[in-house]
């Protein structure tokens, strides 16, 4: 009996204040999550994910596509959000009703009443890609938080501080958990270690991490 009730404790939603404005909503999207993986499959039929290379020239080991009026871009010349895919030259997916649902109300769970997205970056992540720490600062407004959700393979979150050097401290983000940072911690430097190699049920041998924001007012 012990087992069988610890299991199910395990699998109720539980929430964990990372940081003053900083929430990890475990299991928060997990009841969504399948429905949200085939959105994913239909947006990159339409805009197939690809390695954004970076203002230094380097490939990026994460392959991106976005949804939404805006979609975050990085090439030669730099970081920006832009409403047309540079690949095809046409508007971004339209944001998944089901996508918008769950971004406002993950934040208002973390204390954002007001969050509206209006860009959704997606991320796949192959094992042994990784994102190196670094602060989201390419919206208009940083008033508003980030909703972040992981879907597929589990991987380490780094959260630190302010300053890239602080420490961080780890999270293991499973299939259905949500983040939601903002606030005092709007700014905090994030990344995550490279991918385990493994095999997901729903997902495959990836991750998928979805990144609400409001990037332009
Ligand atoms: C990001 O910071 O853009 C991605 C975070 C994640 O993959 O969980
Ligand atoms: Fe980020």
């Amino acid at each position: 009996m012990q087992d069988l009730f610890s299991r199910l404790d395990a699998e109720k939603p539980s929430r964990e204040e990372m940081a003053a404005g900083a929430w990890l909503l475990n299991r928060y999207a997990l009841e969504d999550a399948n429905n949200l993986l085939q959105e994913i499959e239909g947006i990159s039929d339409a805009a197939p994910f690809r390695h954004m290379v970076t203002p230094g020239g380097f490939s990026m080991s994460v392959a991106m596509t976005n949804c939404g009026t805006f979609g975050w871009v990085a090439d030669r010349r730099g970081y920006r959000y832009e409403k047309n895919d540079p690949v095809s030259g046409k508007m971004w997916p339209v944001m998944p009703d089901r996508f918008m649902t769950l971004a406002v109300s993950a934040a208002k769970q973390a204390g954002f009443p007001d969050f509206v997205p209006n860009a959704c970056l997606i991320n796949r992540y192959e094992p042994g890609a990784k994102m190196s720490l670094h602060q989201d600062k390419d919206e208009k407004d940083f008033t508003n938080p980030i909703v972040s959700v992981s879907l597929g393979l589990p991987a380490t979150f780094q959260f630190g501080g302010l300053d890239r050097k602080d420490a961080v401290r780890k999270y293991l983000l499973n299939h259905g958990d949500v983040v939601v940072w903002g606030g005092p911690s709007r700014l905090f430097y994030h990344g995550i270690l490279p991918l385990k190699e493994g095999v997901h049920e729903s997902a495959g041998r990836a991750r998928f991490n979805l990144t609400f924001r409001r990037a332009v007012l």
